[in-house]
């Protein structure tokens, strides 16, 4: 096995220099789409979904072949990884033909059992617990904003024990912001990553605080941030203990003067986010939509240079 080849399962994955690096390069390829070529041949990048996508699968698809390569997107139902067949045994058949394995699928466990059997990089694409690739693309949308990340506040609201809350924890605590949660006390994030996310914004400069007052944790924050009640998987669960924590009107007015509003999508107007909020002029989610597209393409380049 290659001791050169880089994964980017969660968050920390990177450090924060790294982090830095992909999106100065997410930055540059948003202006000249076509500056990097790192899979001409072309070469394929195996793109596997077990759950629905429409922003990951496009963006993938499209970027992949933006660096010049081939994008094979299979679906679970459609492969034998849906019918069982061994993680393991996947990831050494994929290895010997393509350059990259990216993967949307339930359990960590699962995609870090795929790295750990195969010499190719693998990117996490939404697992259960994180979705490091759509914090990427936020991160990029609020530099574009306010331009350096450090000391910048986010405030997260809703479902805690997410994969979005917990992609923000490491990933906002790894570039030196203020990262905060806000949720029900008995749906917090899981306190192994509020842990992790605690020691990494030590040394950053950030700070992490997990709190169930919304409006607390809205004041003076210079970004917002929801997600679904109802991830994939979980659907047909009680909602109601959310209800405290919908971006609002009410909630943005705490927030700093100017501050954002970013939805992973998709999004349920009137639930988790109001539609005057995701509609209106705080908006960035379309920024943040499209910014997948190029922080994804940074960072599948930026993998493949540390890795060959
Ligand atoms: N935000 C996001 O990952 O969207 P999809 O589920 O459509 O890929
Ligand atoms: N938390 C959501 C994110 C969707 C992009 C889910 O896992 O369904």
């Amino acid at each position: 096995m290659s001791p050169q080849v880089r994964h980017f399962l969660r968050d920390d994955d990177l450090t924060p220099a790294e982090q830095a690096e992909v999106l100065d390069l997410a930055a540059a390829l948003k202006k000249d789409r076509f500056a990097r070529r790192p899979l001409e041949g072309p070469r394929s990048v195996a793109v596997l979904f077990d759950k629905p996508s429409t922003r990951t699968r496009v963006s993938f698809a499209v970027g992949i072949a933006e660096l010049g390569g081939h994008a094979l997107i299979m679906d679970a139902g459609s492969s034998q990884l849906g019918r069982g067949e061994p993680i393991a045994d996947t990831a050494r058949v994929l290895e010997r033909q393509v350059s990259a394995i990216v993967w949307r699928t339930a359990g960590q466990e699962r995609i870090e059992e795929m790295a750990a059997g195969t010499t190719v990089p693998v990117v996490n694409a939404l697992t259960d617990e994180f979705h490091p690739c759509q914090i990427l693309a936020d991160l990029q949308t609020v530099r574009e904003e306010f331009g350096d990340l450090a000391g910048r506040t986010l405030a997260y609201f809703g479902d805690g024990a997410n994969n979005m809350a917990h992609s923000y924890l490491l990933g906002c605590a790894t570039a030196g912001m203020h990262v905060r949660i806000a949720a029900p006390e008995d749906l917090p994030p899981d306190p192994a990553v509020v842990d992790r996310a605690i020691a990494i914004a030590a040394a950053t400069g950030g700070s992490v605080t997990v709190t169930a007052d919304a409006k607390q944790a809205a004041a003076g924050a210079d970004v917002l941030a929801t997600d679904t009640w109802v991830s994939m998987g979980q659907e047909g669960k009680d909602t109601s203990r959310y209800e405290p924590y919908a971006v609002d009107e009410a909630l943005l007015a705490s927030a700093a003067p100017g501050a954002v509003v970013l939805h992973c999508l998709p999004a349920y107007r009137g639930k988790e986010i109001a539609a005057t909020v995701l509609d209106g002029p705080s908006s960035r989610v379309w920024d943040e939509a499209e910014n997948r597209l190029h922080a994804q393409k940074a960072l599948l380049t930026w993998l493949l240079e540390r890795s060959t």
